[in-house]
């Protein structure tokens, strides 16, 4: 079968990387030329090191490539997947552009196709927009109707960045919303090879299974970091309590981990974008926004601490360890790091920043801080360290590296440090949801 893929970014590669490896001749198609020339040449655009050594290999044996020419590709394919970017506008609501404008190509190739295609939406769309825009979109530019002259299926994508081939590979459930029992089946058999368990719905229960994930997802991080924040208040390790909490199974363990909030480019732009379209409706999404107000007071938890601990920020040294949104990526969409920062350096504070991946995506963000090529070089002469993305290189940071700083404490704002292997380490340990034992 030949399947095409419309954009070639994490959801996008991941797939067309994941029906290669079940034995199909994919097609990425993206305007972007530097991510076409990347997949071509066998590389990931972004780092996803595992993604990138199975592209590689499929584009080694011509089962994968990319093409600018979004309509010659779809033209050939009997599956069109679009995987475009759907961010943020400043209302919350989601910018749909790139969406329209991949479906307007696949209407053009729909309508002078002879063969029944199926179109599947793959990017996060609010619920009804897969059955009103796109489907607009489809019939007025290729003349034909969904469902009687073409398929048109919804298939939220749930992987997380740095595990996106494994989690396409073994998803934990795949959904599969559909216009019709035709192309409903007909993704059913293509998605076959994979065992996990199939949800068939309609179209805009797929759409809204996603945002039901999402939207948990964050409400357990903030939930966490609320606890974690109360924890750190009454001088009690809230890592203890909420693995404590998690074993019950009716709260699970997973999603629990405090921290200076849930960055990236899709746990905040959905929970905003569901709230956006709950209001519309006239209702008012009450837990949403609490969930988010605790999200976008989190990353200045740091500064609570290091103002406790330091007495001022002002003309302090702070080294941020981690740009990116989390450990193990180079995404910087929505990263904590951007508010944790801007925190900073308005209570006064110098900041000397550091990522092992994501520092030139970063800097486009933040061009006037300074930036250190080095965990160790950033911690030189700092008065505290911020650890922003758990990345795993910050936890080999030992004596010699705490020893460059001119005070050294650490603010773990991910919670993956030991506390006791830092103090070893010569540094005080702080935590969201940690303070030392004999602190007052
Ligand atoms: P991305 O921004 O990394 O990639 C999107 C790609 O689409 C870009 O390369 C862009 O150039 C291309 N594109 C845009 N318009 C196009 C057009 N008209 N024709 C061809 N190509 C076009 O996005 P992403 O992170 O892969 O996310 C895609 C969608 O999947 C979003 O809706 C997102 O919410 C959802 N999602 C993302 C993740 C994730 O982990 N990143 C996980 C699940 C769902
Ligand atoms: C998230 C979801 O986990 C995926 O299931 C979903 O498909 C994806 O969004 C999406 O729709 O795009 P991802 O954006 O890769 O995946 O990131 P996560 O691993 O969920 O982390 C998001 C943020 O939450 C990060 O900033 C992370 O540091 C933070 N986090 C995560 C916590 O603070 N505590 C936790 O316990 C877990």
């Amino acid at each position: 079968m030949r399947v095409c893929v419309i954009g070639a970014g994490y959801v996008g590669l991941a797939t067309a990387v994941m029906f290669g490896k079940l034995g199909h001749e994919v097609v990425c198609a993206d305007v972007d030329e530097r991510r076409v020339r990347a997949v071509n040449s066998g590389k990931s655009p972004f780092y996803e090191p595992p993604l990138e050594k199975e592209l590689s290999r499929l584009v080694k044996k011509g089962m994968l490539k990319a093409s600018k020419d979004v309509l010659g590709s779809a033209r050939e394919s009997a599956f069109i997947f679009i995987c475009v970017q759907t961010p943020s506008l400043s209302s919350g609501r989601i910018d749909i552009r790139a969406l329209k404008a991949a479906s307007r190509s696949v209407a053009k190739v729909l309508r002078k196709s002879e063969d029944y295609k199926v179109v599947v939406v793959k990017s996060t769309v609010v619920p009804s927009t897969t059955d009103t825009v796109v489907r607009e979109v489809l019939e007025v530019g290729s003349k034909k109707t969904a469902g009687r002259d073409f398929g048109l299926c919804m298939n939220p994508e749930f992987l997380q960045e740095g595990s996106a081939l494994k989690d396409s590979m073994e998803p934990t459930r795949i959904v599969i919303g559909a216009i019709d029992k035709r192309c409903g089946n007909a993704l059913m058999k293509l998605y076959s090879p994979i065992s996990s368990d199939k949800i068939r719905t309609d179209l805009r229960t797929a759409e809204m299974i996603k945002y039901a994930s999402n939207v948990f997802l964050a409400t357990k991080i903030s939930y966490a970091n609320e606890m974690a924040n109360i924890c750190y208040r009454l001088g009690i390790d809230s890592d203890v309590v909420l693995n404590a909490a998690g074993k019950d199974p009716r709260i699970g363990p997973l999603f629990l981990k405090p921290g200076l909030g849930f960055g990236g480019s899709c746990l905040p732009k959905d929970v905003k974008a569901l709230r956006q379209k709950a209001r519309s409706m006239q209702y008012p999404g009450r837990l949403l926004n609490a969930v988010l107000a605790v999200n976008d007071e989190q990353p200045f938890e740091a500064s609570f601490i290091l103002k406790e601990v330091l007495g001022t920020l002002e003309r302090r040294r702070i080294a941020v360890l981690g740009l990116s949104f989390k450990g193990n990526v180079d995404d910087v969409r929505e990263t904590r790091a951007i508010p944790l920062i801007a925190g900073l350096l308005a209570s006064g504070a110098e900041v000397v920043a550091y990522d092992p991946m994501a520092a030139s995506n970063f800097i486009e963000l933040m061009p006037t801080i300074m930036y250190a090529s080095s965990a160790k070089e950033a911690l030189d002469g700092a008065d505290a360290c911020i650890i922003q993305a758990d990345w795993p290189e910050f936890k080999r940071l030992g004596r010699k590296e705490f020893s460059r700083m001119r005070n050294p404490v650490v603010v773990d704002g991910r919670r993956f440090l030991v506390p006791a292997e830092v103090e070893k380490a010569g540094a005080r340990y702080y935590g969201i949801g940690y303070k030392p034992a004999n602190e007052p």
